[in-house]
């Protein structure tokens, strides 16, 4: 079988090269491809070496998997061409998500809704942290959800890592650090990701439609301000749901024991980014609380971004999707 990673050398596509060895598809053959600046540089990983080349058209001839870990527009223009050319394809950007007859799916919630398609969409690294905690509480019934996402700097990529690293040692001398829409400035906690649309950062709204077409919650009903945090790795979300309950806490525990992929921590036990780097697989929940008379019902959620949130959830996709 013939793999091709677009963005293989990008923050997500590096996590699949170094996981992919240990998958059901360690076999495969790699194809791994990137702008012209990186053409000819050579990646490494477990099963060895690999010449990167560009992502041009034509690039996926005979090419049965793709991986694509770029930006939109290189999406939208070159995950067409390698289903044209035959490929089955997992598209980590949010150029297909929302779009009809396309799945959106964080493996192990909504594996069903994979089918027969040929191309699956990876939700957003904070919808999938969200989906794999709510998923087990619908059966509650929630009406409302209220959410403060805390996302790491790897959520924007490689450039606004290397932007943290050369801020951060002016940032510690106490001058400004400099602040873009894309890349969050050094040692500070800035609630806007992303474009502004109305009230709502772009970021936002991924997670209110995405969680909306994943779990078939109401997307009406769901508020989140995303807030980026000088974290390198490790998106944290403050859930607060309002079910038509009542519930009590030792019946959110037994259903939250239902989801493999989630780390439940016990009272007493504060979950921290540092979590994320600690269990890269899992959803690591904590601070449950039940409130209102069995009313509400509020978690901590952390999970590495780019593992479970990105590279792991594309990976878990396409071994359905092609063994
Ligand atoms: N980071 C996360 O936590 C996360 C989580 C879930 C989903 N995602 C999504 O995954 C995608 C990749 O994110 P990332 O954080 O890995 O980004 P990244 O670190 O910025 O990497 C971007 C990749 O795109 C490649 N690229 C840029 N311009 C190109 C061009 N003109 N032609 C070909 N390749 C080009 C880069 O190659 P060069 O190195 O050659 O420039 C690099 O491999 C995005 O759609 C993002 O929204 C990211």
């Amino acid at each position: 079988m013939k793999i091709a990673i677009a963005g293989a050398t990008g923050l997500t596509g590096e996590v699949l090269l170094s996981i992919l060895p240990k998958s059901r598809l360690s076999d495969a053959e790699l194809v791994l491809l990137a702008s012209s600046s990186s053409a000819g540089k050579v990646l490494e990983n477990e099963a060895g070496t690999h010449q990167i080349q560009e992502l041009r058209d034509g690039c996926f001839e005979d090419v049965d998997l793709a991986f694509f870990a770029v930006g939109d527009a290189l999406s939208a223009e070159f995950v067409p061409q390698a289903l044209e050319a035959g490929a089955k394809v997992v598209d980590k950007s949010n150029a297909f998500r929302l779009e009809e007859g396309v799945p959106l799916v964080v493996a192990g919630v909504n594996d069903d809704d994979i089918g027969s398609a040929r191309l699956v969409a990876n939700p957003n690294c904070t919808t999938i942290g969200f989906a794999h905690a709510v998923a087990p509480l619908r059966q509650f019934g929630i009406e409302e959800v209220v959410a403060a996402s805390y996302q790491s700097l790897s959520g924007a990529g490689r450039e606004s890592v290397n932007h943290f690293w050369a801020e951060a040692g002016k940032a510690l001398q106490g001058e400004p650090s400099a602040y873009s829409e894309s890349a969050a400035a050094a040692l500070q906690v800035i609630p806007a990701i992303d474009q502004l649309i109305g009230d709502e950062h772009k970021e936002e709204t991924k997670l209110r439609l995405e969680s909306a077409k994943i779990l078939g919650l109401d997307a009406e009903r769901i508020y989140n301000t995303a807030v980026r945090v000088p974290v390198l790795v490790g998106h944290c979300i403050a859930i607060h749901l309002r079910v038509s309950g009542p519930v009590d806490e030792s019946r959110v525990r037994a259903a939250l024991a239902g989801n493999p992929t989630l780390l439940v921590l016990q009272t007493g036990e504060t979950p921290t980014s540092f979590h994320a780097i600690q269990y890269p697989n899992r959803v690591i929940v904590g601070r449950i609380r039940v409130r209102d008379g069995g009313g509400c019902i509020e978690l901590f959620t952390v999970s590495d971004n780019l593992h479970i949130g990105a590279a792991l959830n594309g990976l878990l996709i396409a071994e359905q999707l092609v063994l």
